[in-house]
């Protein structure tokens, strides 16, 4: 037998430590999932009840991403015209190279902790002035700075009576906790990109592009029109 060159010995050692890198993440996952969350991810919206026949939305967006930005109007078009046949549940994936994602984020669960009403408001707001949180115009201010600033710019959506509470809301452990298990959720979907949707389970083809009004309706309108067993003829769409 030949004596094992250093090379090969070299990469049984990475392999090893590879083995070993995967196996310690793996264990750590499967303890961050033995606590779920007291209440289920998501903000549902305008609180619309969802029974066996809605066709469920699941919406995942950052709130300082212009794609997010973008595929909201064209959504809230599409949920206009379906009504109640529809229901949408937002969920937040705070991208790690959007400075302020996370801060952003939380701030919509403060809101939402403070009054659920107030949570799609506000995640307008974002919507409508992200360009101030961007990377860029807040290269320069500390991180107590820019959490500043969203706090006082949550409380023009939400409410000035709710300013300090908000302010608040960022020292309370309760809404970072929140926050995590939004980024969690989002990340144990296989969601790395917004916008992503998924339709009834089933995740939509192009994530990171938003969908305008006409591809949505492209998308429901079969499934709306197939009721019960008709409908897989219509689940080819997606498969
Ligand atoms: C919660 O927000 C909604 C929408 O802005 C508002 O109509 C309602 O009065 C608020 N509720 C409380 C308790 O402040
Ligand atoms: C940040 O500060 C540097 C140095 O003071 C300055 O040159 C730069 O223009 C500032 N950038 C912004 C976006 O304010």
């Amino acid at each position: 037998m030949q004596r094992p060159q250093f090379a090969t010995l070299l990469l049984l050692l990475q392999s090893v430590l590879l083995s070993f890198v995967i196996l310690s993440s793996s264990k750590w996952i499967v303890k961050a999932q033995s606590l779920p969350p007291t209440k289920p991810d998501g903000f549902v919206y305008k609180n619309r009840r969802v029974d066996l026949g809605t066709i469920v939305v699941e919406a995942f967006f950052d709130p300082v991403c212009p794609d997010s930005r973008d595929a909201w109007p064209p959504l809230k078009q599409v949920l206009e015209h379906y009504g109640s046949r529809v229901s949408l549940v937002v969920h937040l994936l705070p991208l790690p190279y959007h400075d302020n994602a996370y801060a952003t984020s939380r701030a919509l669960h403060i809101a939402n902790t403070l009054n659920s009403s107030t949570t799609f408001c506000l995640l307008e707001w974002f919507f409508k002035y992200q360009e101030r949180f961007y990377n860029a115009p807040t290269h320069n201010m500390s991180r107590a700075a820019v959490v500043d600033e969203i706090v006082k710019f949550s409380a023009e959506a939400v409410g000035d009576t709710y300013l300090s509470a908000i302010a608040s809301g960022f020292n309370d452990k309760k809404t970072d906790l929140l926050t995590r298990v939004s980024f969690k959720f989002s990340t144990s979907r296989g969601v790395s990109g917004t916008p992503t949707f998924f339709v009834n389970g089933f995740v939509l083809p192009d994530a990171g592009s938003p969908l305008d009004y006409n591809e949505w309706r492209k998308i429901i309108d079969p499934l709306v029109g197939a009721k019960g067993v008709q409908g897989a003829d219509q689940l080819h769409f997606f498969l």
